[in-house]
């Protein structure tokens, strides 16, 4: 990784045009997963070849899964069956990929081999325990740093599966249980506080796996086997969000996002912008496989600060770098509470955007649970990214209201997301260079 890797932003400007962002990086995840466990093919268009995804399927490949790229957004996965993932030579590096870990905490808990998976200094900072702790339960053998990765997983004497009551709402801690349920005997259950997207669910029953899901609960039976399957990846709406948040932010823009995916655990975003007043209308809606799609036409004008409390939180949970941005340039305060988990991604995103919009001169105060930001004139300067690339894009859009220049430091992790961002956001009109 190269940290040194900066966007400067000229002030000002419109964003105009059609966007087709990159496929949805959770559901690409999910793809290469259950397309290597499967048994026969599963073909995949709108992989989004971003550096996470590439984690995951490294380590399927590593354990002998063979995956052809054809081009740089299909995919073909040559799944192994339930059981025919093989020992990998080394331990699997998954780079920032929380998604990857966590979920993969849950698949390798049920193989015959042992695996170490190991991430990068932010991965490796981030809570483990949240998904060793249920794992541990239905029999796992797994060892960590003190909750954190590396995470050593042994063989286990046979998983069983349990009912397990969240403490978070988090996809990630429900998805690696259930990808355990696969291999363990009986049921497995999770229940959660609120519903985190539900990708994982949706994208087992296209394998053919049945399972009772409703909002905030899921459950399977263990020893089902997947079948292959065909997957159509829709535009990532948390990509897709920038630009929303960079055509609300600067009248004059009229911005379309095209295809995106419009999964109702994930449009919290649509409906914080709506209630800021924002020009926004979405249409084409459709069915792509297992995931609504639509196209969202965001055209600029004021904002007002709004109130976004925990009922909003889980369905927008990686929108609020861009919210923060929003709220920074909106009439008003705006409240963002019953968001701590936003303290435990990529980087603490409470923290790291507050420290942003400081140095552009916005009044914003963090607190354990979110923040409150003073909409205001955003003078331009010099922001750290931390590293997060969800952090990097939404200051770059943040130039759009900028008075100066800003220049946004440690972006390379963009790749991790969104490889082309800079390009495919100076094309709409943003004033974007990287150095
Ligand atoms: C994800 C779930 C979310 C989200 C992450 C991707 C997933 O995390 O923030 O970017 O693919 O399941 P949590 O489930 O931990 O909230």
């Amino acid at each position: 990784m190269n940290a040194a890797v900066k966007y400067t932003v000229q002030p000002g400007g419109t964003l105009a045009g059609a966007v087709r962002v990159p496929g949805d990086k959770s559901i690409s995840h999910r793809a290469v997963m259950l397309g290597a466990l499967a048994q026969g093919d599963t073909t995949v268009s709108g992989f989004l070849n971003g550096e996470d995804c590439l984690c995951t399927m490294k380590a399927f490949q590593a354990m002998g899964v063979r995956i052809e790229q054809p081009d740089d957004t299909s995919l073909k996965v040559h799944g192994v069956g339930l059981h025919g993932l093989k020992a990998p030579p080394a331990e699997l590096d998954l780079g920032n990929s929380g998604t990857s870990m966590r979920l993969m905490a849950g698949l390798m808990s049920g193989q015959k081999f042992a695996t170490t998976l190991v991430g990068d200094e932010s991965l490796s900072r981030r809570p483990m325990k949240r998904i060793i702790d249920p794992l541990s339960q239905m029999g796992a053998n797994i060892e960590s740093v003190d909750g954190h990765a590396p995470l050593r997983i042994a063989p286990s004497a046979g998983l069983k599966g349990i009912r397990y009551a969240s403490k978070v709402a988090s996809a990630q801690v429900k998805s690696g249980v259930l990808l355990a349920g696969l291999y363990a005997s009986g049921r497995t259950e999770v229940t959660e506080p609120e519903a985190s997207r539900d990708h994982t669910e949706r994208m087992l029953r296209a394998f053919g796996v049945e399972l009772e899901a409703g909002p905030g609960r899921a459950a399977l039976r263990g020893g089902q086997q997947l079948k292959g399957t065909v997957i159509e990846v829709p535009a990532d709406i948390s990509s897709a969000t920038f630009f929303m948040v960079g055509a609300a932010i600067a009248p004059g823009s009229d911005v379309t996002l095209t295809d995106v995916g419009m999964n109702p655990t994930r449009t919290g975003i649509i409906e914080i912008l709506r209630r800021m007043g924002a020009d926004l209308s979405v249409s084409r809606e459709r069915q792509l496989g297992a995931e609504p799609v639509a196209d969202v036409r965001v055209r600029g004008r004021p904002l007002r600060g709004i109130a976004i409390d925990r009922e909003l939180v889980a369905a927008a949970i990686d929108e609020f770098p861009a919210v923060f941005v929003a709220a920074a340039c909106a009439q008003g305060v705006t409240e963002v509470t019953g968001a701590e988990e936003l303290r435990v991604k990529e980087s603490d995103r409470i923290q790291t955007m507050c420290e942003g919009l400081w140095a552009l001169g916005i009044a914003a105060q963090s607190r354990p649970d979110g923040a409150s930001i003073g909409g205001g004139r955003l003078r331009g300067g010099r922001v750290d990214s931390k590293g997060d690339h969800r952090v990097a894009m939404s200051f770059a859009m943040a130039g759009l209201r900028a008075e100066q220049p800003i220049t946004i430091l440690d972006c390379a992790n963009v790749n991790t997301s969104f490889p082309g961002f800079a390009a495919l956001a100076a094309g709409a009109g943003l004033g974007i260079r990287v150095s």
